[in-house]
């Protein structure tokens, strides 16, 4: 049997029922314990490589190495001297990232250099192998949090955070992260039975359409940071052919910035079935049947809109719901504004839920049509 680890899936603030319905769905365990911002659960090495290729909301997974009392700089430097680093350890100079809460110690800087002696003092006696040369392997992240005097240490399975899935590199200004955008349509589409034309009417780079189209589709198109670790034992990260994907007939996006998605497209060509195409969307018909709207619009911040920003999106708003009438329509848009858009005619409110985009509070709206 394969050693059970201890992990912690860290969920952006606001995701996180969301993304325990997707470890549910795509890989399940028992039990996962819900977090503000992280999912707790126990699994194994296979489990690390699955969800590492296949979810789509977590931002990064870690692995919880030790956890022990500590009020001391000589019991710090004693308990990461004789702790087997070379269990762990794939690179000898690792990133520390240390924050304290109500302890005893809490002078990071001077945690930091007592780790990072007694950790020389640690490969003294047990050598670390070559293997980070010759493969030129990247350091390694490491978590030390001390609350109530518990020190709990933590090692970053992922590196890149996962949202960076090297699918699409080409990004507009203001792209939403994959993250975000995977969650967003798992929402709105995860529930369906029935085929629908998904439209994204302001796509920039197609973050939401591509997302949405590959939510089921594992990817192993980057390097994770557990595949240099020693625990990994060099073992291959096997990506199954997908078996599910949401009911989508047909994916169109929609933006006034043709240049980018003449970009996208050439990206996308041969690996992702849209129609990108350079109309503005509130003077194009949008009216298909069965269509599902999903959008981030422009707030004014990065990317200008033509006068204020509540007449924009108000008019937007009211285009997309009285004029094209999709079955469901779904936008993310800063919550200072939720009083602006409550009760649309012919549509009631399905899900509304609050989180952070770049630090800004926002509100993930789904309307439905009522008939
Ligand atoms: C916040 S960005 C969308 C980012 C996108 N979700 C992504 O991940 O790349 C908003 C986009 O709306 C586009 N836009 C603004 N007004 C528009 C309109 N009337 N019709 C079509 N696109 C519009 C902008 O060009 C911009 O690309």
């Amino acid at each position: 049997m394969n050693v059970s680890y201890e992990l912690f899936l860290i969920i952006p603030p606001g995701l996180e029922d969301l993304a325990r319905k997707e470890v549910e769905e795509k890989c399940p365990v028992s039990p996962i314990t819900v977090i503000k911002g992280g999912l707790e659960l126990n699994a194994d090495i296979n489990w690390i490589i699955t969800a590492h290729t296949i979810l789509k909301i977590p931002t990064r997974i870690l692995m919880r190495i030790t956890s022990f009392k500590v009020r001391d700089f000589p019991k710090l430097y004693q308990k990461f001297t004789q702790f087997k680093w070379n269990e762990h350890l794939s690179h000898p100079e690792p990133l520390w990232h240390i924050s304290c809460t109500k302890s005893r110690l809490n002078h990071t800087g001077k945690i930091e250099e007592t780790i990072q002696s007694a950790l020389k003092e640690a490969m003294r006696k047990q050598p670390l192998a070559r293997d980070w040369e010759k493969k030129n392997y990247s350091p390694q992240n490491f978590y030390v949090r001390i609350a109530d005097d518990v020190l709990t240490l933590s090692l970053d399975l992922t590196g890149e955070p996962l949202y960076k899935r090297a699918f699409q590199k080409i990004k507009g200004e203001a792209p939403l992260r994959e993250n975000f955008a995977a969650a967003f349509a798992y929402e709105i589409l995860g529930d369906l039975k029935n085929k629908i034309i998904l439209i994204d009417p302001m796509c920039g780079s197609g973050t939401l359409l591509s997302e949405a189209m590959t939510f089921y589709v594992p990817m192993h198109l980057r390097k994770f940071s557990f595949e240099e670790a020693p625990f990994f034992k060099g073992k291959l990260v096997r990506t199954e052919k997908s078996t599910k994907s949401f009911p989508i007939q047909e994916s169109l996006g929609f933006d006034l910035n043709g240049e980018l998605l003449e970009k996208v497209r050439q990206e996308l060509k041969g690996k992702l079935e849209v129609s990108l195409i350079n109309q503005d969307s509130l003077t194009t018909n949008l009216n298909r049947e069965n269509t599902i709207i999903l959008c981030n619009p422009p707030y004014g911040e990065r990317i200008q809109i033509k006068g204020k920003r509540g007449t924009f999106l108000k008019e937007a708003w009211e285009k997309f719901l009285k004029s094209d009438q999709p079955f469901r329509f779904g936008w993310v848009l800063p919550s200072d504004m939720d009083d602006l858009f409550q009760i649309p005619d012919g549509y009631s409110l399905k899900t509304k839920r609050h989180l952070k985009n770049g630090g800004l509070p926002v509100t993930f709206w789904i309307w439905e049509r009522r008939n």
